[in-house]
């Protein structure tokens, strides 16, 4: 039997976490919702709930199927995202290696360059949009360090096409088509579906081009890319987690960084203590992500039923955290409304922090995130004095597949004279 929820979804996506407190208000630590068109999804509250969900990717959970209409467009047939069973366990086998924290520990001085020419763009004086610069940022991170591409030429065309791509393959009319009207939608001319098979096309272009250069120079480097060509995947596999990690790793970092600057120019006396504090920037870094998370689920296929708290879980239900709620469980995090970074510098794990998700599927990018965030935030305190022109909290919404603040963390910067320029 399914928990109880209401009978209309559609408008809960318009605000997420207004809709979904409100559920969670009215029927409590589970809940089912049922969107049009999609199987029903129970989604659950408590950190031992949401446990019990990432369990079954040990069996009887499908995390792969739980993607794949969204994202099959775009990151294709043979990506970590979308796989299950034997094929995920290859690919997932690959990606883990270069992504382990030694490997990107490799990266920092490179994301910190990168940080530094990009932060030297931000207009200073007049407000701006932080996590437009923030995407900027992480989708160099992803073509330079993930991908290696070096070439100007081919660096510059990526900067131009990814963004357009990422934008309208986010789209609702693009990521929502369903799949059998996918053939039909490719032949008519002026239809979105048409436009991002062509701008996708162009996309692969670039990426074969550079796969096939990079197996006939040879793969000594040290990114993601030649890593995977040593990997024993074959050219279409590595495209397509190529763009998966394009996909899952940039807006998340950049949503991510945005909310961590919304935060911070809330909360004066956290501000105070950074950038140099390392392991108290590390402990923020983690508080931003339990209390502004920027994916808000981490849904699985149920392919066999499952017993949640006192219900039986039919199979073909999807089950799913709902990771802010998670995050507020008091049981898990005494006085969840409290920004309070010191929950994390004991060292200890918390099985309910789950920004990254969590069983076999937890997120394959965590570390990178981690660093990125750190790094980022340093070289910006480091160098700017940042505002904000309203101080009231900004909202949260959804935007592609984050929830970002509401403004997208409207700042003011200036440059730094004194302090933290060492
Ligand atoms: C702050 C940034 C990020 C956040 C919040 C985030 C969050 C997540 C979440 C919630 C999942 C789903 C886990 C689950 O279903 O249990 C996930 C999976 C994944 N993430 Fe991230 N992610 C971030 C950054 C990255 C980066 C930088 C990369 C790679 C460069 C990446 C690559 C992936 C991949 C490939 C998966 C699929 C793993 C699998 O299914 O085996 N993510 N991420």
């Amino acid at each position: 039997m399914l928990p109880p929820g209401p009978r209309l979804a559609a408008r809960l996506l318009l605000d997420p976490a207004g809709g979904f407190d409100r559920l969670h208000r009215r029927y409590g630590p589970i809940f089912t919702v049922r969107y049009p068109g999609f199987p029903p999804e129970v989604y659950v509250t408590t950190a031992e709930l949401a446990e019990q969900v990432f369990r079954t990717d040990q069996g009887g959970g499908l995390a792969g199927a739980a993607r794949r209409d969204f994202l099959e467009p775009m990151v294709g047939a043979h990506s970590v995202l979308t796989l299950d069973g034997d094929a995920w366990s290859r690919h997932r086998k690959a990606l883990t290696p270069p992504l382990r924290a030694r490997q990107v520990a490799g990266y920092h001085d490179e994301i910190t360059d990168i940080a530094a020419e990009k932060i030297a763009t931000w207009p200073l004086g007049v407000p701006f949009a932080l996590r437009d610069r923030m995407q900027e940022i992480t989708l160099e991170v992803i073509v330079r360090l993930v991908f290696g591409i070096r070439d100007a030429e081919r660096l510059g065309r990526l900067r131009t096409l990814l963004p357009r791509l990422i934008k309208l393959g986010g789209a609702t009319s693009v990521a929502m088509l369903p799949a059998r009207l996918r053939e039909r939608a490719a032949g008519v001319p002026f239809l979105p579906y048409r436009r991002f098979l062509k701008l996708r096309a162009a996309v692969d272009a670039i990426l074969y081009e550079e796969i096939a250069r990079r197996r006939r120079a040879g793969t000594e480097g040290t990114d993601v890319l030649s890593r995977l060509l040593r990997s024993g995947l074959g050219d279409q596999e590595i495209r397509d987690e190529l763009v998966t990690l394009l996909i899952a790793g940039h807006e998340t970092t950049a949503t991510s960084l945005a909310w961590a600057f919304e935060r911070l120019l809330r909360l004066p006396h956290v501000l105070e203590r950074l950038p140099d504090d390392e392991p108290y920037l590390d402990a923020v870094v983690k508080e931003v992500m339990r209390v502004r998370p920027a994916v808000f689920e981490a849904p699985r296929l149920l392919d066999a039923p499952l017993r949640l708290g006192e219900y039986e879980i039919p199979a073909g239900s999807y089950a799913g955290p709902f990771i802010p709620l998670v995050h507020h469980d008091p049981a898990a995090f005494p006085e969840p409304e409290e920004f309070r970074p010191e929950r994390f510098l004991d060292g200890q794990q918390n099985r309910a922090w789950v920004p990254f998700g969590g069983g076999r599927r937890f997120c394959v990018g965590a570390q990178l995130a981690l660093l990125e965030m750190r790094v980022v935030i340093r070289e910006v305190l480091r160098r700017l004095d940042l505002a904000a022109p309203d101080p009231a909290p900004e909202t949260r919404r959804l935007t592609n597949v984050t929830l970002t603040p509401g403004r997208l963390t409207r700042v003011t910067a200036r440059a730094r004279t004194l302090g933290r320029t060492t």
